[in-house]
């Protein structure tokens, strides 16, 4: 199966950990997300330990999965963040990580957004424009403080990976195309409120072949040498992430090939590797665990209708997601038929699965696989529902790390006419 061996199934009953789903779903209810802590550990582990031969700092991409427990779990692996705006920057310092291995990727950072990031004196600004460049070295000189940089290059490589989350193709609104770079980079070093610190790529995302991290990489080194040539010195190449997982029969890139392929390229450079990886540390640690509603045979088709929706994981509805699907508690009685699994929201477009052989009945719970990454963080309100609750499995403890949302949250910050 797709998911991390610490959710298995034990006495026909799906565990994560030491605790059944049925006793998830009883303290806690459903729709929830449950997630491993000793599967986020490892993961976190393992792409570390990947690079231990070299200066590494893994910069967790907040994005992915931006819960506070979450964030403070890996703040006390040691890891760095890569963040996207000062909301996640907030979180990030809630969750008692270090603003100085914070780097701020994206392409829209708000004035104010800077200046929250330089009274916090966080590691790098990943800059995308020649536009947010100036915007930047002239928050940082009102302030009287030097902002540390990197300028993202957009190396134009195909990660081969849906068209929603590619990133370094030229057609994307992503980072400085390769011939502007060296350009932006002479006139980053005349702004004495601008402090060149690195370099970074991201390519896109859910990659799984190798070569197009390979090929940025060697794009992004002759950069590097032209640079300087420029007598400009990096101190830190970032090369983002991207890391695909398995959702369904996917070959994902194993950490150590990955980090063999990036070191070999780098033989003989002394300069710092950051990496932003997002969905290879959370994705598989986590689930979506729904209780079914109503069996309905539709004119063609047999639904299972579950309490979760498009609105609580939205990755099937927005790029055609697949997601493993099980029964959480296989009793035998049930015989096997074919289901689209789908939510109460009045979109055909709510779907969490199509076409999966089930074998369920109303009541039964459903656990939705490789939900960690880009599943609670993406959920929204649609329909007035309530987010789910989210809970971390740590050995046989259940710990509940977010509320459910009550209604009378989701319109607490409305107001009547008067
Ligand atoms: N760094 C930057 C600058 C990024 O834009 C991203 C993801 C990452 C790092 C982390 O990438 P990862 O290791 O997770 O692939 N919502 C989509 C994924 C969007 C990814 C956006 N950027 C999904 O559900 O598949």
């Amino acid at each position: 199966m797709s998911h991390s061996s610490l959710i298995q199934a034990i006495d026909n009953e799906v565990h994560v950990e030491g605790v059944p789903l049925t006793r998830v779903a009883a303290e806690h209810g459903t729709p929830s997300y449950v997630y491993s802590k000793a599967a986020l550990v490892r993961a976190y582990g393992n792409f570390a330990a990947a690079f231990s031969q070299r200066d590494t700092l893994v910069c967790y991409a907040a994005k992915a999965n931006s819960n506070l427990a979450i964030l403070g779990l890996f703040a006390k692996l040691g890891a760095g963040f890569d963040i996207v705006s000062a909301g996640e920057l907030m979180r990030v310092i809630a969750a008692g990580g270090d603003p100085r291995k914070v780097v701020f990727s994206g392409v829209g950072k708000r004035a104010d957004e800077m200046r929250t990031a330089l009274q916090h004196n966080i590691l790098c600004f990943n800059v995308e424009s020649a536009a947010e460049l100036s915007r930047l070295a002239e928050v940082a000189a009102t302030m009287g403080k030097r902002a540390p940089v990197s300028i993202r290059v957009n190396p134009d490589v195909d990660p081969k990976t849906h068209p929603y989350i590619a990133t370094g193709l030229k057609e994307n609104k992503f980072g400085v195309a390769f011939e502007e770079a060296r350009t932006l980079y002479r006139e980053a070093s005349s702004l004495a409120s601008i402090e060149i610190v690195g370099i970074d790529c991201h390519i896109g995302s859910q990659i799984t072949d190798i070569a197009p991290f390979a090929d940025a990489l060697e794009k992004v080194l002759h950069l590097v040498d032209q640079l300087e040539s420029d007598g400009i010195r990096l101190h830190h190449i970032d090369l983002g992430g991207g890391i695909g997982i398995r959702y369904k029969d996917e070959e994902p890139i194993a950490i150590d090939r990955y980090a063999a392929t990036l070191m070999a390229g780098l033989k003989g450079r002394d300069v710092q590797l950051i990496f932003e990886p997002g969905r290879s540390l959370v994705g598989n640690a986590g689930l979506l665990l729904t209780r079914v509603e109503y069996i309905k045979q539709g004119g063609e088709k047999r639904f299972a209708i579950v309490d979760a929706a498009m609105n609580d994981l939205i990755r099937p509805a927005l790029y055609d997601a697949y997601h493993e699907v099980v029964a959480v508690a296989s009793r035998g009685k049930n015989t096997a038929a074919l289901y689209d699994v789908v939510g109460p929201v009045c979109e055909s477009g709510d779907f969490l699965a199509r076409g999966r052989m089930l074998a369920i009945a109303p009541g039964d719970l459903i656990a939705v696989l490789s939900a960690g990454a880009y599943g609670s963080v993406m959920a929204s309100n649609y329909n007035t529902r309530p987010r789910p609750a989210e809970i971390m499995i740590d050995g046989t403890n259940a710990h509940l790390i977010r509320v459910r949302e009550s209604v009378q949250d989701l319109y607490a910050h409305e107001k009547l006419l008067p």
